[in-house]
């Protein structure tokens, strides 16, 4: 299995002009702007590198501003700084951007990116990740000298360079070679952005386990849509074999004139509102912008990897990506479900001929169907997108389906075979116990489906085929619209799996009218958000709340219960209802906040059983259940009711009260729902 190491979050901005005048003031608000897109990954520090002139020499040199805290503090002291002239004008610029979550050390200005080589910054670096061998590095570098600030693994990579540089001072060596020596030394897994006062106006910018995108703006349409790679020398002094080419002259830049922007990023989502032209970088490219021509550059070649890389044109709007008029993302995202549901079934689920055609995967359909069991790999909200699942997939399929939590999974390295199909379900995509896991089922030969929602990330990269499940950017940490469209594209899956079993045909046709009905249905399960919110008043001091179901709505208690935890900071836990007499009953008094979820299924019989249970331990429970029946809400003290739908897709309807409970909740608790403490959005930690 390919080694992960873990991986920090935060997030790397950079933006590159090249013969494009702009002002030192419009710089740093593109830097500062760019890094506030990113604000959701989760980061504790901020700051920015940029060019500038020596006032007393007049030579070229680099300046940095970096803030504990939040964007707005380091956009705070970007404006008290005084020795700056915002209004100069640079025809050419290099600037970079960061921000910090802290792994190495405390969050603090001296820990904060960019990292300096030397106290004249001749070269600055922005890294997302973690260097595992920095200690070694630090030691060797001491032993040369060098003299280290921060408590960070960065600094070594900075002051790595500078050791380079300094050793081939004689030498012609460009920025990019020099990056891509020290790159070599270093362990770990990281994105890196580099400038340096020694290559005015130029950038390079590398990655290895960790995103990194680069946009390309220009007026002129772009000369090719694939950048060839170009393999460059290997500096231990000879070429590699096989290789079609050395250190090319081959440009690439926009047609007619040279005047370019580009900007660098952890994260799609902070490039879109300036070019939707972005290229997805793969581990150990090196990209170099020289003289405002990119070039990308790779010092082995593998068999069978792709030599070009693409520029792809991205669909997201700008306003997917702010906030409008909602008070937090995360609420935003919830009032969105209605129409990100239809964006999932869109061009998939045609309701007049009850068809349903997933077409990225519709190639591999024959390998599928041919499988001897189904793997739903997942961390989270995504692996309960799976628990919900299960049930119908086992019933439409009659396969065996296997639910894992990838962090278990690889814990017990589990058999994996070549006939078993491997699905991942990850929003961001690179989820680095995901990932892992599929590295590890594809080394075993199994087929892996990727189902994501992020376009160009690593599980879509290194996926057989998949599944967008087009939710559009989810920006609050807490996954809310993505848990529901992970929910249809899993059914819609299921359904092309029975498409010829005549025998399934009428549940076919029952659960595809039940797909057509949820937009309006989410609509009026919405319309509850005022009675939630005096849910929401009763229970936002208590300490705790068990949330209980079974069968379909199983995964809604986990679900709801982990959307509590993770923004109210109250505990909270999903129960099996089946499980109460084993335990969890002994929970129950007139004191225990409790929410049961009974709807009319199969199991409502066993779900009535269960809440007479609470209710002779004095329990008081909150009902969540159909809003038309009467029966059921007579037996409640207070309930919620959400339409009905069909059995398999009810927990699609009643996970929408349990997001706005938990949301209402935080907020009256002073919690910050888009950024809770302790987590980001994307856990490329191990
Ligand atoms: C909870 C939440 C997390 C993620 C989990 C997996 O609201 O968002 O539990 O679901 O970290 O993330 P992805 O889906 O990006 O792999």
């Amino acid at each position: 299995m390919e080694a992960l190491t873990p991986l920090i979050d935060g997030g790397i901005f950079a933006y590159l002009n090249y013969l494009v005048p702009a002002k030192r003031k419009e710089i740093l608000d593109i830097l500062v702007n760019g890094l506030k897109r990113m604000e959701y990954r989760g980061y504790d520090s901020a700051g920015v590198g940029f060019e500038g002139t020596n006032t007393k020499n007049g030579s070229h040199e680099l300046k940095t501003i970096k803030q504990k805290g939040k964007v707005a503090r380091l956009q705070e002291e970007i404006d008290q700084t005084t020795d700056l002239d915002f209004e100069k004008e640079y025809e050419t610029h290099i600037g970079i951007a960061h921000t910090r979550w802290a792994t190495h050390g405390e969050p603090s200005p001296t820990n904060s990116h960019p990292q300096r080589s030397d106290t004249t910054n001749e070269f600055l670096v922005v890294h997302n990740g973690i260097i595992t061998n920095y200690k070694d590095l630090k030691s060797f570098l001491m032993s040369k000298g060098m003299e280290f600030e921060s408590e960070t693994d960065t600094e070594v990579i900075v002051k790595l360079v500078k050791h380079i540089s300094d050793k081939h001072k004689n030498s012609t060596m460009s920025f990019r070679e020099l990056v891509e020596l020290t790159v070599q030394q270093l362990e770990g897994a990281f994105s890196l952005v580099f400038m340096s006062s020694k290559f005015p106006g130029e950038c390079v910018c590398t990655r290895r386990g960790s995103p990194l995108v680069i946009g390309v703006k220009s007026k002129a349409k772009l000369s090719t849509d694939h950048i060839p790679i170009l393999y460059s020398k290997d500096h231990r002094g000879f070429m590699n074999p096989s290789l079609h080419h050395t250190d090319s002259t081959t440009e690439f830049h926009p047609i007619g004139n040279k005047e370019v922007e580009y900007f660098f990023a952890s994260d799609a989502s902070a490039i879109i509102e300036h070019t939707n032209q972005v290229i997805f970088l793969e581990d150990d490219d090196v990209a170099a912008v020289q003289n405002g021509c990119l070039t990308i550059h790779r010092i082995k070649r593998t068999l069978d990897e792709s030599t070009t890389r693409e520029v792809t044109t991205i669909k997201m709007e700008i306003q997917q990506i702010m906030k409008g008029s909602y008070s937090s993302f995360m609420q935003k995202e919830i009032f969105e479900q209605p129409e990100s549901v239809v964006n999932t079934m869109r061009g998939r689920v045609n309701f007049e001929t009850n068809q349903v055609v997933l077409g990225g995967i519709k190639d591999f359909m024959t390998e599928i169907r041919r499988c001897r069991r189904l793997l739903f790999i997942a961390c989270g909200t995504s692996y309960h997108s799976a628990v919900a699942t299960r049930q119908l997939m086992e019933e439409l399929t009659e396969l065996p389906v296997v639910v894992e939590l990838a962090s278990d999974f690889l814990d017990r390295q589990t058999p994996v075979f070549r006939d078993d199909v491997c699905f991942f379900i990850s929003q961001s995509g690179e989820t680095a116990d995901t990932l892992m896991a599929l590295r590890y089922c594809k080394q075993r030969g199994a087929l892996i489906v990727g189902i994501t929602n992020t376009v160009g990330s690593s599980i879509c990269r290194e996926s057989h085929c998949g599944v967008h499940i087009n939710a559009g950017p989810e920006i609050g940490v807490a996954s809310t619209k993505a848990y529901t469209s992970q929910f249809i594209s899993l059914v819609m899956f299921a359904l092309v799996m029975c498409e010829d079993r005549i025998s399934m045909q009428n549940r076919r046709k029952e659960i595809i009218q039940g797909l057509k009905n949820l937009p309006e249905q989410i609509k009026n399960v919405l319309k509850t958000d005022e009675h939630v919110h005096t849910l929401a008043q009763e229970l936002y001091q208590q300490k705790s709340l068990l949330v209980m179901g079974r069968g379909y709505n199983y995964a809604t208690c986990l679900e709801g219960a982990l959307k509590i935890k993770e923004l109210t900071y109250m505990h909270s836990e999903g129960i099996l209802a089946g499980e109460l007499k084993h335990g969890p009953l002994a929970l129950v008094d007139r004191a225990m906040p409790v929410m049961m979820v009974v709807t009319r299924d199969k199991v409502y019989p066993k779900c009535m059983n269960a809440l007479q249970q609470v209710k002779a331990r004095h329990g008081n429970p909150i009902v969540l259940g159909n809003v038309d029946d009467t029966d059921t809400q007579q037996q409640a003290n207070k309930y919620i009711g959400v339409p009905s739908t069909i059995d398999c897709l009810q927990g699609i309807l009643t996970i929408i009260p349990m997001q706005l409970l938990s949301m209402h909740i935080a907020q009256l608790r002073g919690c910050d729902v888009d950024c809770p403490r302790n987590l980001a959005k994307s856990v490329t930690v191990e």
